[in-house]
């Protein structure tokens, strides 16, 4: 009898030393595991879903310096007041001919297109794929148009047809940046995204939704254009100086549409990729769709810091170029 309690309780022992064992071994084993899940989301990134994401916990300094998170890039009512130094900078761009209230025009503008937050839902589980579709002449022949189809936004910029350039630059367009110097038609599912350059361009964007009126700036504009309400974005006037002050250190008068758009979908978009950018090798800005040249050196803009920046943004695998054949 008492060998048998003595054999009992030795085997109990046992059970008891293997269960601490197992449970031992298992609590071990899940913090490796969550270590090692940690370390791998952390080496590629872990913000995003993709795998390069345009924020990442390991971003070079070069990035962290100039890559501003909180800035606001689309205007809505709440975030629509403007600092002083920015509303000065912003207003001396482009001459205003006339005096107008911004708080008056900001107004109207929100009474009229959607007044939200747009695209704060970035996190681990989203992974937004963004083509950014400049208009040089180096899209022709490409062959990029079904690749350029695949991203989840299509973003185009000015008067960049589509239409006839399928092969090269694709059909689908979610975003056009656009002013009212540069204005086109856009079809209904398409966002028509305001790059304000003055307070008159906004009142421009309200005139073509309701008076018609304004058919002028500094040169003939459309009083009217095809484009769904419900879409209309406007780009944050802070945002332009962000990226002159912060992207292009003060290089040129102020920014590219083109180079705006870039940064911008940066801020939007987890994984960017660029097309359609690109001199000739004489330094002019031709366009795939009609004979124009623009020297770049030689207007406002610091497209010769663009292109530096631009590069270096590739470096540091923020964004992917795509450059043709020409
Ligand atoms: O000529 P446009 O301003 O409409 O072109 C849109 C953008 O495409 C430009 O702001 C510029 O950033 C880019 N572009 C370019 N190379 C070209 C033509 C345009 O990088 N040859």
């Amino acid at each position: 009898m008492g060998s048998f309690t003595k054999q009992k309780s030795s085997y109990i022992r046992a059970i008891f030393t293997f269960g601490v064992f197992f449970l031992f071994m298992f609590f071990q084993n899940a913090v490796i595991y969550v270590f090692l899940k940690q370390s791998a989301d952390s080496s590629r990134g872990g913000l995003c879903a993709c795998d390069k994401c345009v924020t990442d916990l390991n971003d070079k300094d070069w990035f962290i310096l100039r890559f501003n998170p909180t800035v606001p890039f689309l205007l809505n009512r709440r975030n629509s007041v403007l600092r002083a130094s920015v509303y000065r900078w912003w207003t001396a761009l482009q001459r205003e001919s006339s005096k107008v209230n911004y708080t008056d025009v900001v107004d109207t503008l929100f009474s009229l297109f959607p007044d939200k937050e747009h695209y704060s839902d970035a996190g681990p589980d989203r992974c937004r794929t963004c083509a950014v579709v400049g208009n040089s002449g180096n899209l022709l022949r490409s062959h990029y148009g079904p690749l350029i189809d695949l991203h989840d936004f299509v973003i185009r910029i000015n008067m960049g047809p589509t239409e006839g350039y399928e092969k090269d630059v694709g059909s689908k367009t979610t975003h056009r940046i656009l002013y009212p110097e540069s204005a086109v038609d856009v079809d209904n599912s398409t966002h028509l995204v305001l790059l304000p350059f003055k307070i008159k361009d906004m009142r421009w964007l309200i005139s073509v939704f309701t008076t018609k009126h304004i058919t002028h700036t500094y040169t003939k504009v459309r009083p009217t254009i095809n484009a769904n309400r419900d879409k209309v974005m406007i780009i944050h006037p802070e945002f332009i100086k962000y990226v002159y002050e912060s992207w292009l250190q003060k290089h040129g008068r102020y920014p590219s549409t083109g180079f705006i758009t870039l940064i911008f979908a940066l801020h939007i978009c987890d994984q960017v990729d660029v097309f359609g950018f690109g001199a000739k090798g004489d330094g002019n800005w031709h366009h795939y769709f009609d004979k124009s040249l623009t020297q770049f050196s030689r207007g406002p803009h610091g497209g010769d810091f663009e292109n530096k920046t631009m590069n270096e943004l590739l470096l540091v695998n923020k964004i992917s170029m795509h450059k043709g054949w020409q």
